[in-house]
């Protein structure tokens, strides 16, 4: 079925960070591409006119892309308008209900703190506003179970499940949906994509960065909650699930969730953390924090397909270079026909998803010369980025058309809670590693895939 698109784009946090960085250059994008004409109204605190919208909405396309051009800009900028409140007070949302308009269908994007999401969705419904309306909804959805679940229940008082798009801008990647297209679109992995051929599945997410100004809102959340708990899991997710049935955005979360309703519940064994040296003295850190800016976490997923394979994640920051990759391993052949091949050279698929997108298979062949002994070599494919949709173009413009396939669902946003719960606000200290290391040296030494982590390596 074709959903109408939302036909204005409501802007929460309009004068914001998120805005600034990622929103505004996403609009510019989409408009330059002819594939956003709908009013945009901004909204924030701020006591501003619109032409300080344009301005700031200026200012960050252009640090974010370096240049700006006019004609797209002045498309741009004829669409903003800017409506300045207090989302607890109701006359905001009155106000807000006029600049909309009578009779339109907005989609709002709620770029705010998820303290705002209960006055912002109960504004709008006593406004009248949310009828025929969809909400977009940043992360962090909740800090645990039972804050998601209130937050679920705050959005559902106003809206259905099919009208709010929780964003998790990993899964607007184009690597990401090339991992996707990659295992159910060739007919040359299944065969091998189970317990029997598959040793373990890595994962990593490095960054090169500490905190980068952002310790007060990192020193609330940790590394666990920032990207494994969403980023890193949806990535598991991808490689994990079965086939979808059909087409259609519950078809493909339908088959995500039963992943994560097999995911063992992590306990403390399953995860090694550590802290970066000097984090406590960046701005906004408690002085005696416990909070994590590394994790290395085993997951297992009870399914036929999976069991007892590990999946391993890690994350951090500070670490020697800034890159996402997933690694699926295979068994090393039965016997060694020829030359002794270490188990650490088994076969490989390689998924880079930044900086640049590529697939890679390990595998080796013979060396020139007499013998018959092996090397290793990469089969690699690059792909060109060029002209690829950034993620939070994509979602802004999935949402605005209804199409919720790259969005977390209700259920699925629970789940990943579940099972990420025990290792949560631990309080004990974690390891400290020197930055531009791969984290904790001596815990890690134990703690990794068999036959060990591979890369990334520049
Ligand atoms: C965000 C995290 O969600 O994702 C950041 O809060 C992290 O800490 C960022 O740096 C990484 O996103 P990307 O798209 O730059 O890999």
């Amino acid at each position: 079925m074709t959903e109408t698109r939302s036909d204005t784009l409501v802007l929460f946090g309009a004068t914001g960070d998120l805005a600034y960085k990622k929103i505004f250059p996403a609009l510019y994008a989409l408009v330059a591409r002819g594939m956003l004409n709908e009013p945009v109204i901004g909204i924030a605190f701020e006591d501003w006119d619109v032409s300080q919208l344009q301005a700031r909405a200026r200012e960050g396309i252009t640090k974010a892309i370096g240049t700006v051009d006019e004609e797209v800009f002045a498309k741009l900028a004829g669409l903003l308008r800017y409506v300045s409140g207090d989302y607890r007070t109701q006359s905001t949302f009155d106000k807000l209900k006029d600049v909309i308009g009578p009779g339109h269908h907005p989609l709002y994007y709620l770029a705010v703190p998820p303290s705002m999401f209960e006055p912002v969705v109960q504004g709008l419904e006593q406004s009248g506003g949310a009828t025929g309306a969809r909400v977009m909804v940043e992360k962090p959805f909740g800090r645990d179970l039972q804050s998601a679940r209130w937050l679920n229940r705050v959005l559902h008082m106003v809206f259905e499940e099919k009208s709010i798009f929780r964003i998790d801008h990993y899964l607007g990647k184009e690597a990401i949906q090339n991992l996707l297209y990659f295992r159910f679109a060739n007919s040359f992995l299944e065969p091998v994509w189970n317990r029997d051929h598959v040793e373990s599945i890595q994962i990593t997410m490095a960054e090169d960065f500490g905190v980068q100004g952002r310790g007060k809102f990192y020193d609330e959340v940790g590394c666990i909650r920032d990207v494994i708990q969403n980023h890193l899991l949806n990535i598991m997710l991808l490689l994990a699930m079965e086939p979808p049935s059909g087409r259609s955005a519950d078809d493909l979360i339908d088959e995500k969730v039963q992943v994560l309703k097999a995911i063992r519940t992590l306990t403390k064994d399953d995860v090694v953390r550590g802290q970066f040296d000097g984090y406590l003295a960046e701005p906004g850190v408690q002085p005696a924090s416990t909070v994590e800016t590394f994790a290395a976490v085993r997951f297992f997923v009870d399914t036929w397909r999976w069991k007892d394979v590990p999946f391993f994640i890690r994350a951090g920051k500070n670490l020697p270079v800034h890159m996402t990759e997933v690694v699926v391993r295979l068994k090393p052949p039965p016997l060694n026909v020829f030359d002794d091949i270490r188990p650490e050279d088994a076969n490989y698929i390689r998924f880079r998803i930044a900086p640049e997108v590529s697939v890679a298979i390990g595998a080796r062949r013979k060396a020139a010369g007499d013998e018959m002994v092996g090397e290793q070599i990469e089969l690699y494919a690059v792909d060109d980025d060029k002209g690829d949709m950034e993620p939070y173009e994509r979602l802004i413009s999935d949402a605005m058309n209804g199409n919720g396939q790259l969005f977390t669902r209700q259920d699925a946003s629970e789940i990943a809670w579940r099972i990420v719960a025990p290792v949560l606000d631990d309080k004990s200290a974690p390891h400290v590693y020197q930055a531009g290391t791969w984290g904790p040296t001596e815990a890690m030494a134990t703690f990794g895939p068999p036959n060990g982590w591979i890369g990334p390596s520049k």
